[in-house]
């Protein structure tokens, strides 16, 4: 489902920006967004991005069924969530679009799977245990994979794509909300690309 193995996370006020940045992911070969609902305006965004050719745009911070709704009408194509709720993980399956709930301990993870999930998002990943928990996850719960999301930076996000149960970690250190706010592309695009090394999905 993604096309690149870090998500960039991201904060935007106001829908102008949203176009620019979706072009400033594509041009620096991270075509890949996860807009998170903190905003008035994070609708309004998706619906922009979404219509970006080549972009695989989804919305974050989904914690309501109406929330998941005007995303998925927006256009998102993933939903991901801080913490598990059934009822929000149900209308993702019952309208097909891919959810990744946030989970922490083993029974959060057994209730995803009871739920018919086998990726689920660790969140907040450095602060509950990072790169060791998952490691002790791996040979407990072989057929899930995770995305952790929260404290990850680019001095410890190889100890997690280095573990065979992570598909992807979420960040919001290559589009900084200061640097959005200022219109700052050209130094956004250069975060993107200290991290190419780590993007390419092989
Ligand atoms: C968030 O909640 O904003 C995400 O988990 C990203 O966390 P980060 O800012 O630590 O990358």
């Amino acid at each position: 489902m993604f096309p690149s193995k870090i998500i960039p996370v991201i904060v935007i006020e106001e829908p102008q920006r949203a176009l620019p940045l979706g072009n400033c992911l594509i041009e620096n070969n991270l075509p890949v967004a996860e807009v998170t609902l903190r905003t008035d305006r994070a609708i309004e965004s998706i619906k922009i991005m979404s219509g970006i050719e080549n972009l695989v745009t989804g919305a974050g911070t989904v914690i309501t069924v109406d929330q998941a709704k005007a995303a998925v009408d927006a256009g998102a194509k993933f939903l991901v969530s801080p913490g598990l709720n059934e009822k929000v993980v149900k209308f993702a399956q019952s309208v097909n679009t891919p959810i990744i709930p946030g989970v922490v301990t083993p029974t959060e993870v057994e209730q995803a799977i009871d739920l018919g999930l086998d990726l689920v998002k660790l969140f907040p990943a450095e602060a509950v245990g990072g790169a060791n928990l998952l490691h002790a996850y791996a040979s407990v719960y072989p057929n899930v994979k995770f995305m952790p999301t929260g404290g990850i930076s680019p001095h410890n996000v190889s100890d997690y794509l280095a573990l065979p149960n992570v598909i992807a970690c979420g960040g919001s250190w290559l589009t900084p909300s200061h640097l959005l706010k200022q219109d700052a592309f050209d130094q956004i695009g250069q975060l993107i690309k200290a991290a190419s090394f780590f993007t390419p999905r092989s």
